[in-house]
Protein backbone atom coordinates (compact mmCIF):
# COMPACT_ATOMS: atom_id res chain seq x y z
CA UNK A 1 0.00 0.00 0.00
CA UNK A 2 2.89 2.04 1.28
CA UNK A 3 4.81 1.82 -1.91
CA UNK A 4 1.54 2.04 -4.20
CA UNK A 5 1.11 5.43 -2.54
CA UNK A 6 5.08 6.34 -3.67
CA UNK A 7 4.21 5.08 -7.05
CA UNK A 8 1.52 7.46 -7.36
CA UNK A 9 3.03 10.22 -6.25
CA UNK A 10 6.09 10.01 -8.60
CA UNK A 11 3.26 9.51 -11.50
CA UNK A 12 1.85 12.90 -10.10
CA UNK A 13 5.10 14.63 -10.06
CA UNK A 14 5.96 13.77 -13.39
CA UNK A 15 2.56 14.81 -14.84
CA UNK A 16 3.05 18.05 -13.22
CA UNK A 17 6.53 18.44 -14.46
CA UNK A 18 4.29 17.92 -17.92
CA UNK A 19 1.89 19.97 -17.60
CA UNK A 20 4.43 22.66 -16.96
CA UNK A 21 6.42 22.07 -19.79
CA UNK A 22 3.48 22.52 -22.09
CA UNK A 23 3.27 26.09 -20.55
CA UNK A 24 6.33 27.07 -22.32
CA UNK A 25 7.04 30.55 -21.45
CA UNK A 26 3.63 30.79 -19.31
CA UNK A 27 0.23 31.70 -19.96
CA UNK A 28 0.65 35.51 -20.36
CA UNK A 29 3.25 34.92 -23.26
CA UNK A 30 0.94 32.43 -25.28
CA UNK A 31 -1.33 35.06 -25.04
CA UNK A 32 0.86 37.78 -26.36
CA UNK A 33 1.56 34.90 -29.36
CA UNK A 34 -2.13 34.43 -30.00
CA UNK A 35 -2.43 38.26 -30.35
CA UNK A 36 -0.15 38.37 -33.05
CA UNK A 37 -1.56 35.47 -35.13
CA UNK A 38 0.62 32.86 -33.92
CA UNK A 39 0.48 29.61 -32.98
CA UNK A 40 2.50 28.22 -29.99
CA UNK A 41 5.27 25.93 -30.90
CA UNK A 42 3.29 23.30 -29.72
CA UNK A 43 -0.37 23.98 -31.32
CA UNK A 44 1.72 23.87 -34.40
CA UNK A 45 3.19 20.44 -34.36
CA UNK A 46 -0.23 19.14 -33.33
CA UNK A 47 -1.29 21.29 -36.78
CA UNK A 48 1.13 19.92 -38.62
CA UNK A 49 1.39 16.47 -37.52
CA UNK A 50 -0.82 13.44 -37.69
CA UNK A 51 -3.43 13.69 -35.11
CA UNK A 52 -1.57 11.96 -31.79
CA UNK A 53 1.44 10.66 -33.47
CA UNK A 54 3.94 13.28 -32.28
CA UNK A 55 6.25 11.76 -29.50
CA UNK A 56 8.56 14.59 -27.53
CA UNK A 57 12.15 14.16 -26.76
CA UNK A 58 13.98 16.61 -24.33
CA UNK A 59 10.88 18.21 -22.67
CA UNK A 60 12.71 18.59 -19.37
CA UNK A 61 15.92 19.89 -20.76
CA UNK A 62 17.29 23.15 -18.99
CA UNK A 63 19.21 26.38 -19.82
CA UNK A 64 22.92 25.93 -17.64
CA UNK A 65 23.67 29.83 -18.02
CA UNK A 66 23.80 32.32 -14.96
CA UNK A 67 24.62 35.36 -16.47
CA UNK A 68 22.48 38.13 -17.22
CA UNK A 69 19.85 36.99 -14.96
CA UNK A 70 19.31 33.58 -16.50
CA UNK A 71 19.50 32.08 -13.35
CA UNK A 72 16.21 33.30 -12.47
CA UNK A 73 14.12 32.29 -15.80
CA UNK A 74 14.35 28.27 -16.37
CA UNK A 75 11.66 27.05 -18.37
CA UNK A 76 11.52 23.20 -19.12
CA UNK A 77 12.21 22.38 -22.34
CA UNK A 78 14.21 25.35 -22.94
CA UNK A 79 12.90 27.77 -26.20
CA UNK A 80 12.61 24.77 -28.71
CA UNK A 81 10.01 21.51 -28.63
CA UNK A 82 11.57 18.66 -30.25
CA UNK A 83 10.43 15.09 -31.47
CA UNK A 84 9.05 13.20 -34.29
CA UNK A 85 5.76 12.06 -35.64
CA UNK A 86 3.94 11.35 -38.76
CA UNK A 87 2.73 12.92 -41.90
CA UNK A 88 0.35 11.09 -44.31
CA UNK A 89 1.57 7.56 -41.97
CA UNK A 90 5.41 8.25 -42.55
CA UNK A 91 7.58 9.22 -39.96
CA UNK A 92 8.99 12.65 -39.57
CA UNK A 93 11.18 14.56 -37.21
CA UNK A 94 10.35 18.09 -36.22
CA UNK A 95 11.40 20.76 -33.94
CA UNK A 96 9.29 23.89 -33.41
CA UNK A 97 11.19 27.05 -31.52
CA UNK A 98 8.94 28.23 -28.94
CA UNK A 99 9.22 32.29 -28.94
CA UNK A 100 7.26 32.51 -25.52
CA UNK A 101 10.29 31.06 -23.97
CA UNK A 102 13.00 34.33 -24.53
CA UNK A 103 11.83 34.96 -28.26
CA UNK A 104 12.59 31.42 -29.45
CA UNK A 105 16.21 32.25 -28.88
CA UNK A 106 18.56 29.88 -29.59
CA UNK A 107 20.68 28.79 -26.40
CA UNK A 108 23.58 26.28 -26.30
CA UNK A 109 20.80 23.41 -24.49
CA UNK A 110 17.98 24.43 -27.49
CA UNK A 111 20.62 23.82 -30.31
CA UNK A 112 21.78 20.28 -28.27
CA UNK A 113 18.04 19.27 -28.91
CA UNK A 114 17.81 20.41 -32.39
CA UNK A 115 21.30 18.50 -33.35
CA UNK A 116 20.38 15.32 -31.03
CA UNK A 117 16.55 15.08 -33.55
CA UNK A 118 18.67 15.97 -36.38
CA UNK A 119 21.28 12.81 -35.45
CA UNK A 120 18.06 10.98 -35.28
CA UNK A 121 16.78 12.00 -38.23
CA UNK A 122 19.91 11.30 -40.47
CA UNK A 123 20.56 7.53 -38.73
CA UNK A 124 16.86 6.86 -39.70
CA UNK A 125 16.72 8.34 -42.88
CA UNK A 126 13.66 10.48 -42.06
CA UNK A 127 13.01 13.73 -43.30
CA UNK A 128 13.45 16.99 -41.05
CA UNK A 129 11.13 19.71 -40.58
CA UNK A 130 12.02 22.51 -38.71
CA UNK A 131 9.50 25.44 -37.83
CA UNK A 132 11.37 29.07 -36.86
CA UNK A 133 10.14 31.67 -34.62
CA UNK A 134 13.55 32.88 -32.81
CA UNK A 135 15.35 36.04 -32.30
CA UNK A 136 18.41 34.15 -33.22
CA UNK A 137 21.31 33.54 -30.95
CA UNK A 138 20.61 33.89 -27.33
CA UNK A 139 23.00 36.87 -26.76
CA UNK A 140 23.29 36.30 -22.89
CA UNK A 141 24.87 32.79 -23.27
CA UNK A 142 27.45 34.08 -26.10
CA UNK A 143 29.71 32.21 -28.13
CA UNK A 144 27.59 28.92 -26.52
CA UNK A 145 24.95 29.79 -28.27
CA UNK A 146 26.92 30.74 -31.14
CA UNK A 147 28.09 27.27 -31.44
CA UNK A 148 24.49 25.80 -31.08
CA UNK A 149 24.33 27.51 -34.10
CA UNK A 150 27.35 25.80 -35.48
CA UNK A 151 26.54 22.30 -34.90
CA UNK A 152 23.22 22.81 -36.65
CA UNK A 153 24.92 24.17 -39.84
CA UNK A 154 26.94 20.86 -39.44
CA UNK A 155 24.30 19.00 -39.75
CA UNK A 156 22.17 20.66 -42.34
CA UNK A 157 25.33 20.38 -44.56
CA UNK A 158 25.88 16.69 -43.77
CA UNK A 159 22.17 16.18 -44.16
CA UNK A 160 21.86 17.74 -47.59
CA UNK A 161 21.38 14.76 -50.32
CA UNK A 162 20.74 11.75 -47.71
CA UNK A 163 17.12 13.11 -46.27
CA UNK A 164 14.44 16.47 -46.94
CA UNK A 165 15.14 18.77 -44.87
CA UNK A 166 12.40 21.81 -44.55
CA UNK A 167 12.23 24.98 -42.95
CA UNK A 168 9.25 27.15 -42.17
CA UNK A 169 9.59 30.54 -41.12
CA UNK A 170 6.46 31.27 -38.79
CA UNK A 171 8.09 34.18 -36.76
CA UNK A 172 11.36 36.40 -36.88
CA UNK A 173 14.54 34.72 -38.12
CA UNK A 174 17.36 36.86 -37.47
CA UNK A 175 20.94 36.58 -37.17
CA UNK A 176 22.21 32.97 -36.83
CA UNK A 177 18.35 31.50 -37.24
CA UNK A 178 18.37 32.44 -40.75
CA UNK A 179 21.38 29.86 -42.42
CA UNK A 180 20.02 27.22 -41.00
CA UNK A 181 16.46 27.32 -42.98
CA UNK A 182 18.99 28.73 -46.26
CA UNK A 183 21.13 25.26 -45.94
CA UNK A 184 17.85 23.53 -45.92
CA UNK A 185 15.96 22.49 -48.73
CA UNK A 186 12.64 23.79 -49.12
CA UNK A 187 11.67 27.01 -47.29
CA UNK A 188 8.31 28.29 -46.59
CA UNK A 189 7.30 31.52 -45.03
CA UNK A 190 4.08 32.87 -43.81
CA UNK A 191 2.95 36.19 -44.88
CA UNK A 192 3.13 39.34 -42.72
CA UNK A 193 4.39 36.88 -39.85
CA UNK A 194 7.69 35.48 -41.42
CA UNK A 195 10.85 37.68 -41.11
CA UNK A 196 14.34 36.84 -42.27
CA UNK A 197 17.31 39.03 -42.29
CA UNK A 198 21.13 38.85 -40.97
CA UNK A 199 20.90 42.29 -39.54
CA UNK A 200 18.22 44.25 -38.31
CA UNK A 201 16.93 47.61 -39.49
CA UNK A 202 18.38 48.93 -36.36
CA UNK A 203 21.91 47.79 -37.33
CA UNK A 204 21.32 48.50 -40.66
CA UNK A 205 20.74 52.06 -39.95
CA UNK A 206 23.44 52.26 -37.61
CA UNK A 207 25.98 51.18 -40.20
CA UNK A 208 25.11 52.05 -43.52
CA UNK A 209 22.35 54.59 -42.66
CA UNK A 210 19.59 53.07 -44.71
CA UNK A 211 16.42 53.08 -43.06
CA UNK A 212 13.95 49.59 -43.95
CA UNK A 213 11.12 48.30 -42.03
CA UNK A 214 11.43 44.46 -40.84
CA UNK A 215 8.57 43.74 -43.77
CA UNK A 216 10.21 45.32 -46.57
CA UNK A 217 13.88 43.91 -45.26
CA UNK A 218 12.67 40.17 -45.11
CA UNK A 219 9.11 39.48 -45.15
CA UNK A 220 8.02 37.02 -46.90
CA UNK A 221 7.74 38.96 -50.45
CA UNK A 222 11.07 40.14 -50.57
CA UNK A 223 12.31 36.93 -49.92
CA UNK A 224 9.89 34.99 -52.36
CA UNK A 225 10.48 37.78 -55.65
CA UNK A 226 13.27 39.25 -54.91
CA UNK A 227 16.08 37.38 -52.65
CA UNK A 228 15.28 33.90 -53.71
CA UNK A 229 15.48 32.65 -50.54
CA UNK A 230 12.26 31.26 -49.51
CA UNK A 231 10.49 29.10 -52.02
CA UNK A 232 6.70 28.65 -50.98
CA UNK A 233 4.73 31.45 -49.33
CA UNK A 234 1.40 31.41 -47.39
CA UNK A 235 -1.25 33.66 -45.67
CA UNK A 236 -1.63 31.55 -42.78
CA UNK A 237 0.49 29.54 -40.42
CA UNK A 238 -2.52 26.91 -41.10
CA UNK A 239 -2.11 26.51 -44.79
CA UNK A 240 1.43 26.38 -44.55
CA UNK A 241 1.96 23.69 -42.33
CA UNK A 242 -0.98 22.27 -44.97
CA UNK A 243 1.52 23.01 -47.56
CA UNK A 244 4.27 21.33 -46.19
CA UNK A 245 2.73 17.88 -45.66
CA UNK A 246 1.73 18.30 -49.25
CA UNK A 247 5.32 18.64 -50.28
CA UNK A 248 6.46 15.84 -48.13
CA UNK A 249 3.69 13.92 -50.01
CA UNK A 250 6.05 14.00 -53.05
CA UNK A 251 9.06 13.11 -51.60
CA UNK A 252 11.13 9.89 -50.57
CA UNK A 253 12.09 9.54 -46.90
CA UNK A 254 15.70 9.58 -47.71
CA UNK A 255 18.22 9.28 -50.59
CA UNK A 256 18.20 5.35 -50.64
CA UNK A 257 14.23 5.35 -51.41
CA UNK A 258 12.10 5.94 -54.04
CA UNK A 259 9.55 8.39 -53.39
CA UNK A 260 5.72 7.30 -53.26
CA UNK A 261 3.70 6.17 -55.44
CA UNK A 262 0.26 7.20 -55.63
CA UNK A 263 -2.67 6.55 -57.28
CA UNK A 264 -3.98 8.11 -59.77
CA UNK A 265 -7.54 8.36 -62.21
CA UNK A 266 -6.63 10.22 -65.47
CA UNK A 267 -5.62 7.99 -68.22
CA UNK A 268 -2.34 7.81 -69.72
CA UNK A 269 -3.69 6.26 -72.97
CA UNK A 270 -6.55 8.74 -73.27
CA UNK A 271 -4.24 11.54 -75.51
CA UNK A 272 -5.28 15.31 -75.18
CA UNK A 273 -6.39 16.63 -78.43
CA UNK A 274 -6.25 20.42 -77.05
CA UNK A 275 -3.13 20.59 -75.98
CA UNK A 276 -1.21 21.77 -78.92
CA UNK A 277 -3.98 24.69 -78.67
CA UNK A 278 -1.91 26.03 -75.87
CA UNK A 279 1.24 27.27 -78.25
CA UNK A 280 0.25 29.78 -80.53
CA UNK A 281 1.55 29.71 -84.09
CA UNK A 282 3.50 32.83 -83.63
CA UNK A 283 6.89 32.00 -82.34
CA UNK A 284 6.90 35.34 -80.49
CA UNK A 285 3.95 35.06 -78.88
CA UNK A 286 3.79 34.22 -75.20
CA UNK A 287 1.69 31.43 -73.45
CA UNK A 288 1.77 29.89 -70.08
CA UNK A 289 3.61 26.68 -70.18
CA UNK A 290 1.83 25.52 -66.73
CA UNK A 291 -1.31 25.06 -68.87
CA UNK A 292 1.14 21.88 -70.87
CA UNK A 293 2.40 20.99 -67.46
CA UNK A 294 -0.99 20.27 -65.57
CA UNK A 295 -1.95 18.43 -68.91
CA UNK A 296 0.70 15.71 -68.78
CA UNK A 297 0.74 15.56 -64.61
CA UNK A 298 -1.75 13.23 -63.22
CA UNK A 299 -4.99 15.43 -61.94
CA UNK A 300 -3.32 18.28 -63.18
CA UNK A 301 -1.59 18.32 -59.80
CA UNK A 302 1.50 20.65 -60.06
CA UNK A 303 3.21 21.94 -56.89
CA UNK A 304 5.56 24.82 -58.37
CA UNK A 305 8.00 26.04 -56.91
CA UNK A 306 9.41 29.36 -56.02
CA UNK A 307 6.59 31.16 -58.73
CA UNK A 308 7.05 34.45 -57.90
CA UNK A 309 11.20 34.33 -58.23
CA UNK A 310 12.86 34.30 -61.44
CA UNK A 311 9.35 33.44 -63.46
CA UNK A 312 10.81 32.68 -66.63
CA UNK A 313 11.59 29.48 -65.52
CA UNK A 314 8.73 26.82 -63.88
CA UNK A 315 10.27 24.50 -61.33
CA UNK A 316 7.92 22.13 -59.18
CA UNK A 317 6.60 18.58 -58.51
CA UNK A 318 3.99 16.15 -60.10
CA UNK A 319 3.37 12.71 -60.61
CA UNK A 320 2.94 11.20 -63.93
CA UNK A 321 1.36 7.83 -63.39
CA UNK A 322 1.23 7.93 -59.99
CA UNK A 323 5.34 8.59 -59.88
CA UNK A 324 6.99 11.48 -58.55
CA UNK A 325 8.78 13.23 -61.11
CA UNK A 326 10.87 17.15 -61.03
CA UNK A 327 9.95 19.57 -63.29
CA UNK A 328 11.47 22.52 -65.33
CA UNK A 329 9.85 24.30 -67.71
CA UNK A 330 10.77 27.84 -69.68
CA UNK A 331 7.80 30.11 -69.18
CA UNK A 332 6.81 32.21 -72.28
CA UNK A 333 4.72 33.89 -70.36
CA UNK A 334 7.63 36.24 -68.60
CA UNK A 335 10.47 37.97 -70.49
CA UNK A 336 9.80 35.32 -73.19
CA UNK A 337 10.98 32.41 -71.05
CA UNK A 338 14.60 33.64 -71.39
CA UNK A 339 17.25 32.08 -69.05
CA UNK A 340 18.85 34.51 -66.92
CA UNK A 341 21.03 34.37 -64.04
CA UNK A 342 18.40 33.62 -61.20
CA UNK A 343 16.31 31.35 -63.84
CA UNK A 344 19.42 29.73 -64.39
CA UNK A 345 20.53 29.05 -60.12
CA UNK A 346 16.63 28.64 -59.36
CA UNK A 347 16.60 25.52 -62.36
CA UNK A 348 20.03 24.22 -61.32
CA UNK A 349 19.00 23.77 -57.65
CA UNK A 350 16.38 22.11 -58.27
CA UNK A 351 17.43 19.55 -60.14
CA UNK A 352 20.19 18.73 -58.24
CA UNK A 353 17.71 18.40 -55.44
CA UNK A 354 15.47 16.04 -57.87
CA UNK A 355 19.30 14.02 -58.56
CA UNK A 356 20.11 13.37 -55.02
CA UNK A 357 16.77 11.95 -53.88
CA UNK A 358 16.21 9.91 -57.14
CA UNK A 359 13.42 11.91 -58.46
CA UNK A 360 13.52 11.74 -62.66
CA UNK A 361 13.47 15.25 -64.16
CA UNK A 362 11.01 15.83 -67.16
CA UNK A 363 11.78 19.48 -69.00
CA UNK A 364 9.79 21.53 -71.35
CA UNK A 365 11.29 23.52 -72.97
CA UNK A 366 10.53 26.35 -75.15
CA UNK A 367 13.69 28.99 -75.00
CA UNK A 368 15.40 31.84 -77.07
CA UNK A 369 18.45 31.90 -75.58
CA UNK A 370 20.40 33.31 -72.20
CA UNK A 371 19.05 37.34 -71.96
CA UNK A 372 21.48 39.52 -73.42
CA UNK A 373 22.89 43.07 -71.61
CA UNK A 374 25.80 44.68 -69.76
CA UNK A 375 23.93 43.84 -66.48
CA UNK A 376 23.90 39.87 -67.24
CA UNK A 377 27.14 39.53 -68.20
CA UNK A 378 28.85 41.44 -65.17
CA UNK A 379 26.10 40.24 -62.58
CA UNK A 380 28.50 36.62 -64.26
CA UNK A 381 25.50 34.98 -66.60
CA UNK A 382 28.22 32.51 -67.70
CA UNK A 383 29.04 31.55 -64.18
CA UNK A 384 25.93 30.95 -63.16
CA UNK A 385 24.61 29.93 -66.85
CA UNK A 386 27.08 26.69 -66.08
CA UNK A 387 25.41 26.29 -62.64
CA UNK A 388 22.24 25.09 -64.86
CA UNK A 389 24.62 22.93 -67.08
CA UNK A 390 26.50 21.40 -64.67
CA UNK A 391 23.43 20.43 -63.12
CA UNK A 392 22.06 18.45 -65.84
CA UNK A 393 25.18 16.92 -67.15
CA UNK A 394 25.78 15.55 -63.36
CA UNK A 395 22.07 14.28 -63.14
CA UNK A 396 22.11 10.59 -63.37
CA UNK A 397 18.43 10.46 -62.57
CA UNK A 398 16.28 8.98 -65.73
CA UNK A 399 16.01 12.14 -67.93
CA UNK A 400 13.24 13.40 -70.37
CA UNK A 401 12.71 16.51 -72.59
CA UNK A 402 9.73 17.98 -74.67
CA UNK A 403 10.66 20.79 -76.84
CA UNK A 404 7.16 22.46 -77.56
CA UNK A 405 8.18 25.21 -79.50
CA UNK A 406 11.50 26.75 -79.47
CA UNK A 407 15.35 25.41 -78.31
CA UNK A 408 18.57 27.54 -79.64
CA UNK A 409 21.54 27.50 -79.17
CA UNK A 410 23.71 27.74 -75.97
CA UNK A 411 19.82 27.59 -74.16
CA UNK A 412 19.08 24.46 -76.38
CA UNK A 413 22.56 22.45 -74.94
CA UNK A 414 21.40 23.73 -71.67
CA UNK A 415 18.16 22.59 -71.25
CA UNK A 416 18.59 18.72 -70.73
CA UNK A 417 19.39 18.15 -74.36
CA UNK A 418 21.28 14.73 -75.87
CA UNK A 419 25.07 16.28 -75.16
CA UNK A 420 24.07 16.39 -71.21
CA UNK A 421 22.83 12.95 -71.53
CA UNK A 422 19.10 13.60 -71.43
CA UNK A 423 17.40 9.95 -71.88
CA UNK A 424 14.83 10.63 -73.85
CA UNK A 425 14.21 13.91 -76.10
CA UNK A 426 10.85 14.84 -77.86
CA UNK A 427 9.85 17.18 -79.74
CA UNK A 428 6.81 18.82 -81.00
CA UNK A 429 6.42 18.59 -84.79
CA UNK A 430 6.34 22.76 -84.44
CA UNK A 431 9.17 22.98 -82.82
CA UNK A 432 12.37 24.82 -83.92
CA UNK A 433 15.88 23.86 -83.12
CA UNK A 434 18.78 26.14 -84.43
CA UNK A 435 21.74 27.41 -83.56
CA UNK A 436 19.97 31.12 -83.27
CA UNK A 437 16.71 32.66 -84.30
CA UNK A 438 16.30 33.16 -88.29
CA UNK A 439 16.17 36.79 -88.14
CA UNK A 440 19.82 37.21 -86.37
CA UNK A 441 21.16 34.08 -88.30
CA UNK A 442 20.43 35.51 -91.24
CA UNK A 443 21.74 39.06 -90.43
CA UNK A 444 24.96 37.02 -89.39
CA UNK A 445 26.05 34.60 -92.13
CA UNK A 446 24.20 37.22 -95.32
CA UNK A 447 25.28 40.70 -93.93
CA UNK A 448 27.66 41.55 -96.67
CA UNK A 449 24.77 40.26 -99.80
CA UNK A 450 22.32 42.03 -97.42
CA UNK A 451 23.89 45.37 -97.19
CA UNK A 452 25.16 45.16 -100.90
CA UNK A 453 21.48 44.67 -102.21
CA UNK A 454 19.21 47.27 -104.21
CA UNK A 455 16.72 46.08 -101.82
CA UNK A 456 17.97 45.22 -98.33
CA UNK A 457 14.18 44.69 -96.53
CA UNK A 458 13.13 42.25 -99.44
CA UNK A 459 15.92 39.93 -99.75
CA UNK A 460 16.45 39.44 -95.74
CA UNK A 461 13.16 38.94 -95.48
CA UNK A 462 13.28 35.80 -98.32
CA UNK A 463 16.69 34.60 -96.77
CA UNK A 464 14.77 34.44 -93.39
CA UNK A 465 12.13 32.39 -95.11
CA UNK A 466 14.73 30.27 -96.47
CA UNK A 467 16.42 29.67 -93.65
CA UNK A 468 13.63 29.31 -91.63
CA UNK A 469 12.12 26.54 -94.36
CA UNK A 470 15.76 24.66 -94.23
CA UNK A 471 17.02 24.62 -90.45
CA UNK A 472 13.91 25.76 -88.38
CA UNK A 473 12.33 22.19 -87.54
CA UNK A 474 12.96 19.81 -85.04
CA UNK A 475 13.72 17.16 -88.47
CA UNK A 476 17.82 17.84 -88.36
CA UNK A 477 17.90 17.44 -84.92
CA UNK A 478 15.84 14.33 -85.20
CA UNK A 479 18.09 13.01 -88.10
CA UNK A 480 21.19 13.19 -86.03
CA UNK A 481 19.15 11.44 -82.91
CA UNK A 482 19.38 14.72 -80.85
CA UNK A 483 15.53 14.23 -80.84
CA UNK A 484 14.75 10.91 -80.45
CA UNK A 485 11.61 11.09 -81.66
CA UNK A 486 9.01 14.28 -83.15
CA UNK A 487 5.81 13.26 -81.12
CA UNK A 488 2.64 14.80 -81.97
CA UNK A 489 1.13 17.00 -78.69
CA UNK A 490 -1.57 15.35 -77.88
CA UNK A 491 0.35 11.66 -76.83
CA UNK A 492 2.90 13.80 -74.65
CA UNK A 493 1.66 12.26 -71.54
CA UNK A 494 1.87 8.69 -72.84
CA UNK A 495 4.97 9.58 -73.86
CA UNK A 496 6.50 10.73 -71.41
CA UNK A 497 4.69 8.44 -68.67
CA UNK A 498 5.95 4.99 -71.39
CA UNK A 499 9.84 7.04 -71.42
CA UNK A 500 9.53 6.89 -67.41
CA UNK A 501 8.57 3.35 -67.02
CA UNK A 502 11.20 2.36 -69.68
CA UNK A 503 13.92 4.35 -67.50
CA UNK A 504 12.81 3.14 -63.67
CA UNK A 505 16.03 0.23 -63.36
CA UNK A 506 17.75 3.21 -65.29
CA UNK A 507 21.68 2.82 -63.47
CA UNK A 508 24.47 5.35 -64.60
CA UNK A 509 27.16 6.06 -62.53
CA UNK A 510 29.52 8.98 -61.98
CA UNK A 511 33.53 8.61 -62.47
CA UNK A 512 34.75 8.34 -58.42
CA UNK A 513 35.37 11.57 -56.82
CA UNK A 514 34.91 13.14 -53.92
CA UNK A 515 32.79 15.78 -55.29
CA UNK A 516 32.71 18.04 -57.89
CA UNK A 517 33.33 21.79 -57.92
CA UNK A 518 30.05 23.39 -59.13
CA UNK A 519 30.93 27.02 -60.47
CA UNK A 520 29.66 28.31 -57.39
C1 LIG B 1 17.96 36.70 -26.04
C2 LIG B 1 16.07 37.55 -26.99
C3 LIG B 1 16.66 37.49 -28.28
C4 LIG B 1 17.99 36.98 -28.37
C5 LIG B 1 14.68 38.27 -28.49
N1 LIG B 1 14.85 38.04 -27.18
N2 LIG B 1 15.79 37.93 -29.18
N3 LIG B 1 16.71 37.16 -25.90
N4 LIG B 1 18.60 36.60 -27.23
N5 LIG B 1 18.62 36.88 -29.54
C6 LIG B 1 13.88 38.26 -26.12
C7 LIG B 1 13.59 39.73 -25.92
O1 LIG B 1 14.55 40.33 -25.10
C8 LIG B 1 12.23 39.69 -25.24
O2 LIG B 1 12.39 39.38 -23.89
C9 LIG B 1 11.57 38.48 -25.89
O3 LIG B 1 12.64 37.72 -26.45
C10 LIG B 1 10.62 38.88 -26.99
O4 LIG B 1 11.28 39.78 -27.85
P1 LIG B 1 10.67 41.18 -28.32
O5 LIG B 1 11.81 42.03 -28.77
O6 LIG B 1 9.79 41.72 -27.24
O7 LIG B 1 9.75 40.74 -29.52
P2 LIG B 1 9.50 41.49 -30.88
O8 LIG B 1 9.17 42.91 -30.64
O9 LIG B 1 8.51 40.66 -31.61
O10 LIG B 1 10.87 41.44 -31.66
C11 LIG B 1 11.41 40.20 -32.06
C12 LIG B 1 12.85 40.42 -32.60
C13 LIG B 1 13.66 41.22 -31.57
C14 LIG B 1 12.74 41.19 -33.93
C15 LIG B 1 13.43 39.05 -32.89
O11 LIG B 1 13.53 40.62 -30.29
C16 LIG B 1 15.11 41.30 -31.92
O12 LIG B 1 15.50 42.12 -32.75
N6 LIG B 1 15.92 40.46 -31.25
C17 LIG B 1 17.35 40.46 -31.46
C18 LIG B 1 17.66 39.91 -32.81
C19 LIG B 1 19.14 39.78 -33.06
O13 LIG B 1 19.86 40.77 -33.08
N7 LIG B 1 19.61 38.56 -33.18
C20 LIG B 1 20.97 38.30 -33.45
C21 LIG B 1 21.51 37.50 -32.33
S1 LIG B 1 23.20 37.18 -32.70
P3 LIG B 1 11.56 40.17 -22.78
O14 LIG B 1 11.87 39.43 -21.51
O15 LIG B 1 12.08 41.56 -22.76
O16 LIG B 1 10.14 40.12 -23.19
C22 LIG B 1 23.18 35.91 -33.80
C23 LIG B 1 24.52 35.64 -34.44
C24 LIG B 1 24.57 34.29 -35.07
O17 LIG B 1 22.21 35.30 -34.05
C25 LIG B 1 25.29 34.38 -36.38
C26 LIG B 1 25.47 33.03 -36.97
C27 LIG B 1 25.81 33.13 -38.44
Amino acid sequence: MVIRKQVDKKQEELAKLREQAQQGGGPDRIEAQHKRNKKTARERIAAFLDEGTFQELDQFVQHRSTDFGLDESHYPGDSVVTGYGKVNGRQVFVYSQDFTVLGGSLSEVAGEKISKAMDLAIQNGTPMVGLIDSGGARIQEGIDSLTGYGEIFLRNTRASGVIPQISAIMGPAAGGATYSPALTDFVFMVSGVGQMYITGPDVIKAVTGEEVTHEDLGGAFAHASKSGVSHFTHESEDECLKEIRRLLSFLPQNNMEEAPHLAFTDEIEAGDSDIAGVVPDNPNQPYNMNDIIKRVVDEGDFMEIQKDFARNILIGFGRIAGATVGIVGNQPDHMAGVLDINASVKAARFVRFCDAFNIPVVTFIDVPGFMPGTAQEHGGIIRHGAKLIYAYAEATVPKISVLTRKAYGGSYLVMSSKSLRGDINYAWPSSEVAVMGAEGAVNVIHRNAIRASDEPEKLRAKLIQEYRERLMNPYVAASRGMVDDVIFPSETRLKVASALDMLRNKRETLPPKKHGSIPL
